[in-house]
């Protein structure tokens, strides 16, 4: 039920770590599954994702989304790291299945969170990015 892509990302993790002083830093959670996912980028002064690193505690697909997201946006400006959404991450990995999909969309968040952060630090609008959720634990009520 998992693509090959999605087991090789599970299995060999790119880019997992963490990087000391980034640029930005990003942490998102799913309430519902309790999955937690951090990113890290490092940013030069021209706006280029120098490099990634995820720290992911969660199931196999957040992980394999995380190390898939951090290669999408590695080498990229940060209005290109904007495009790389949840269905860029789903159609690199070849898809998830349906119960999985919210794993993505961690990804999604992880990195707008680690731009949002850059953003902050550096007095930046970035278009498109919305402020992340504050506190990970506290959307507990929705449906
Ligand atoms: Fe929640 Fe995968 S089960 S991130």
């Amino acid at each position: 039920m998992y693509t090959e892509k999605v087991m090789d990302h599970f299995q060999n993790p790119r880019n997992m770590g963490e990087i000391e002083n980034p640029a930005g830093v990003g942490t998102v959670g799913n309430a519902k599954c309790g999955d937690i996912m951090r990113m890290y980028l490092d940013i030069d002064d021209a706006g280029i994702i120098q490099d990634v690193k995820f720290k992911t505690f969660g199931c196999g697909a957040a992980v394999a989304t995380s190390s898939m997201a951090t290669e999408l946006v590695k080498g990229k400006s940060v209005e290109e790291a904007m495009q790389v959404t949840n269905k860029a991450v789903l159609e690199a990995l070849d898809g998830l299945p349906p119960a999985k999909v919210h794993c993505s969309l961690l990804a999604e968040e992880a990195i707008h969170a680690a731009l949002w952060d850059y953003a902050q630090k550096h007095h930046l609008v970035i278009e498109g990015l919305k402020e992340p959720k504050k506190d990970i634990h506290e959307d507990e009520e929705e449906e």
